[in-house]
């Protein structure tokens, strides 16, 4: 890529800009003799000077503003850092630093990053994604903010969000970050503190009628196939119903899929895969309780209902298994506020609010916190649990931290160690009666980028329930029996891009085997994959190129 850039220009532009790290020849070739410190930095050099001026910060949230601020000006010491560590930094880049972030969005801002697509704009989206700088887009990660985290409504807040999902996806699974643009569809937000915030960056409307939106969404799903014609249109953090009923309505046109109904099942999926593993079980011989019945809890009961197809059940029988609890109490057939795909978790039962009865009742083995709700399994809930199970399955995942329904301590301390537990988000390894217990991160993160990655390299024309069940059984397949033995029900942080290099190759087979992919088939999947792994390195930077040039 010859820019032709010089200058100052050059180093304005996160993508060219070295800092401290061009070369004489660089210098010479670029005019930026005397415009940088007269030093020809490496990038170790450059990275130790980051985490020097990092540790100086008092906050994860001030860490976050240094990150972004790093990135306006150099995107690829950027992701060196942050690939530097993965299991320092993804808490600070994503959750739950980005939870707070988003609160604050409006306070916090300093520069545009991705695109705010307002409704106001009906009949004109087209136009508007032409302004976006790159052509070929491979991934939008898209939200409305109708549901960010477990936090609810927070309209153009949310937009830190689709930002920081991207940026797992390179972080995670390298994913070049040139093709990836975040979105806020801004369809107003019912938050009345935002409404009235003067520092609030969306429109100031509430929300409006269901169809409304819809008809806003197709226009923009229409309008990326064809200014973008490769790209997959990642949903993210919209309203439990509009997730499912946007995702039925454009996963067999488009290439689409919603990390929230899909990529949480996928993770969680894995996780069951191997608390079944440590219980000498399979998938199908457990009972499911969700506490939360919307996007998250749903798309995994589904996922989980096909994967239990796999085992031989029939689908029947498979949802006979899967129970579910919301906030007006267990799902059984008399409720009639329940939406279409709720329907097939409501089975024969009195109804019931009280979840500890719920538990005594129905008997599962294995309990799922989706509530958004924190603190919900109390003691009385983890206690009947492990009154009746010799190692409860218990999964805490609604997220930001003091929302997951009950910490590992409380978990381990409550079952007297038989609790087989992850949560949302990542928590501190617990001591307990001399023994080290390392609560897992049930985070989708293990499973979305690498599902990115696999469509990135295959130019996947749909995706697939299929693709989220090869990536939960190639996760899971990672853990070795002795972090399994210790409880740790998902692979290590630390070593992040290359088990996500190894569940993309798996999703890639699938795809070629399945006829979705829209490139030739290799003949080494992992070397496939490898081959399209962003790398935050300045050998081949544009700016020597450009010399030649
Ligand atoms: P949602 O808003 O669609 O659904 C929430 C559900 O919880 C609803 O069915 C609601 O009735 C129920 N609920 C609310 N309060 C309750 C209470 N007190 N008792 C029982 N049920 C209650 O939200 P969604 O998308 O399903 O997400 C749920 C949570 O899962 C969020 O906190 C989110 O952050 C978390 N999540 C975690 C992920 C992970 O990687 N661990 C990924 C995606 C979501």
């Amino acid at each position: 890529m010859a820019t032709g850039a010089r200058g100052v220009v050059v180093l304005q532009d996160p993508k060219l800009n070295k800092s401290t790290a061009f070369t004489e020849t660089e210098k010479e070739a670029l005019g930026l003799v005397g415009l940088v410190p007269d030093v020809t930095e490496t990038e170790e050099l450059q990275l130790q000077r980051v985490n020097l001026q990092l540790a100086q910060k008092p906050t994860d949230l001030e860490r976050y503003i240094y990150l972004m601020n790093l990135l306006d000006h150099n995107e690829r010491l950027f992701y060196l850092t942050i690939m530097s560590d993965p299991a320092r930094f993804l808490p600070i880049v994503y959750d739950p630093t980005i939870g707070e972030a988003c609160l604050k969005f409006g306070h916090i801002y300093r520069q545009a990053r991705g695109m705010y697509l307002s409704m106001t704009r009906r009949g004109k989206v087209k136009e508007v994604l032409r302004n976006w700088p790159e052509k070929d887009v491979r991934f939008i990660c898209v939200t409305d903010a109708g549901r960010i985290l477990g936090l609810g409504d927070l309209g153009a807040n949310g937009m830190g969000i689709p930002i920081g999902k991207l940026q797992l996806y390179t972080a995670c699974a390298g994913v070049p970050p040139q093709y990836l643009l975040p979105m806020y569809l801004d369809a107003g937000t019912n938050n009345e503190q935002y409404l009235h915030d003067p520092l609030y960056l969306g429109m100031r409307k509430t929300r409006p009628a269901k169809d409304e939106l819809y008809s806003f969404v197709d226009e923009f799903v229409q309008a990326v196939q064809e200014v973008f014609p490769k790209c997959c249109i990642h949903f993210e953090d919209w309203t439990g119903v509009d997730a499912v009923h946007l995702l039925q309505r454009y996963r067999d046109k488009y290439c689409v899929y919603n990390d929230d109904v899909q990529g949480t099942a996928g993770i969680v999926l894995a996780g069951m895969i191997n608390a079944a593993k440590v219980k000498g079980t399979k998938l199908s011989d457990e009972r499911y309780l969700f506490l939360g019945a919307g996007s998250a809890g749903i798309g995994l009961a589904d996922l989980l209902c096909t994967a239990m197809t796999k085992e031989g059940l029939t689908l029947k029988q498979a949802q006979s298994r899967v129970y579910m609890f919301d906030i007006n109490g267990l799902l059984e057939d008399t409720r009639m506020d329940l939406v279409d795909f709720q329907k097939p978790y409501a089975h024969q039962h009195a109804p019931m609010r009280d979840f500890v009865r719920a538990i005594e009742s129905i008997k599962p083995t294995t309990i799922i916190g989706v509530s958004t709700v924190g603190g919900t399994f109390t003691q009385k809930v983890i206690e009947a649990m492990s009154s009746i199970n010799e190692r409860p399955v218990v999964l805490a995942l609604s997220n930001p931290t003091e929302h997951a329904e009950c910490t590992p301590e409380q978990a381990y301390t409550w079952s007297k160690g038989k609790a087989i537990y992850a949560a949302g988000v990542q928590f501190p390894p617990v001591h307990l009666n001399g023994q080290t217990f390392l609560p897992g991160q049930a985070n989708n993160f293990y499973v979305f980028p690498a599902v990115g990655m696999a469509i990135f390299a295959t130019q996947a024309s749909r995706v697939t329930d299929e693709m989220f069940i090869e990536a939960a059984r190639a996760v899971a397949d990672q853990v070795s029996p002795d972090l399994l033995k210790q409880g740790l029900l998902y692979p290590l942080q630390s070593n992040i891009l290359e088990t996500e290099i190894q569940t993309a190759a798996r999703v890639a087979k699938l795809v070629f085997d399945s006829g979705l992919a829209r490139v030739a088939r290799p003949t080494d999947m992992v070397a496939f994959i490898r081959e399209h792994v962003y790398k935050p390195e300045y050998k081949a930077a544009p700016a020597s190129r450009t010399t030649a040039a």
